[in-house]
């Protein structure tokens, strides 16, 4: 596999590792694409807002410790509202760009990230937890990631119809049956919408 000399030398000396005492905001994730995880730990100024402190831990490939380490440096110095718009793309052009069926590290990591500042939200009051609707089933399928191409399957309009009836999520999918990625794909649907307790079932038609 082809990784970038950023890549690789994130992978052999990443940055940020371990654990902080007494986060103000945790989370850890695992990818529904290969069942990797990541922790992340923050400190945040009260007053400003900004990330102070921010640690990782990485369970997984070398994806996985290298997009870990490059979000924690994106995010350090920054206020919450900042670093919640970083995106996995921008994640994986920091790190000079990961092969595509690795792109889905980069979601794992931002994903991480993103779940670390909503914890320190709700813990201090800024947020309320999130009622639950079809936009989130339609923002949750933009973390699923196409392999062959790198890019997500709403992106590239493979996600063809999304509802939602009665605990029931029906996706339709344009993705041909002689595709090697297709199960792949459905999989990860799936996986992914597996943590919204008000999905009951997943169809999927293709
Ligand atoms: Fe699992 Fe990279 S996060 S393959």
């Amino acid at each position: 596999m082809q990784y970038s000399q950023k890549v690789l030398d994130h992978f052999m000396k990443p940055h940020n590792v371990g654990k902080l005492k007494n986060p103000d905001g945790q989370a850890t994730e695992g990818s529904p694409a290969c069942g990797d995880q990541v922790s992340i730990d923050i400190i945040v100024n009260e007053k400003t807002h900004i990330i102070e402190e921010i640690k990782f831990q990485s369970y997984g490939c070398a994806s996985n410790i290298a997009t870990g380490s490059i979000i924690t440096e994106m995010a350090k110095g920054k206020t919450i509202e900042e670093a919640k718009n970083i995106g996995w793309k921008e994640a994986a052009e920091e790190l000079d760009g990961l092969p595509p069926v690795k792109m889905h590290c980069s979601v794992l990591a931002v994903d991480t990230l993103r779940n670390a500042i909503k914890d320190y939200e709700l813990k201090h009051g800024l947020a309320e937890a999130d009622k639950f609707s079809k936009e989130m089933i339609v923002e949750e399928l933009k973390k699923v990631i196409y392999p062959q191409v790198g890019e997500d399957i709403v992106s590239l309009k493979m996600v063809k119809y999304v509802g939602f009836e009665n605990g029931v999520a029906i996706i339709d999918v344009d993705i041909p049956s002689f595709d090697t990625y297709r199960d792949n794909v459905a999989e990860e649907i799936e996986e992914h919408l597996e943590k919204f307790p008000e999905i009951k079932e997943v169809k999927i038609t293709m």
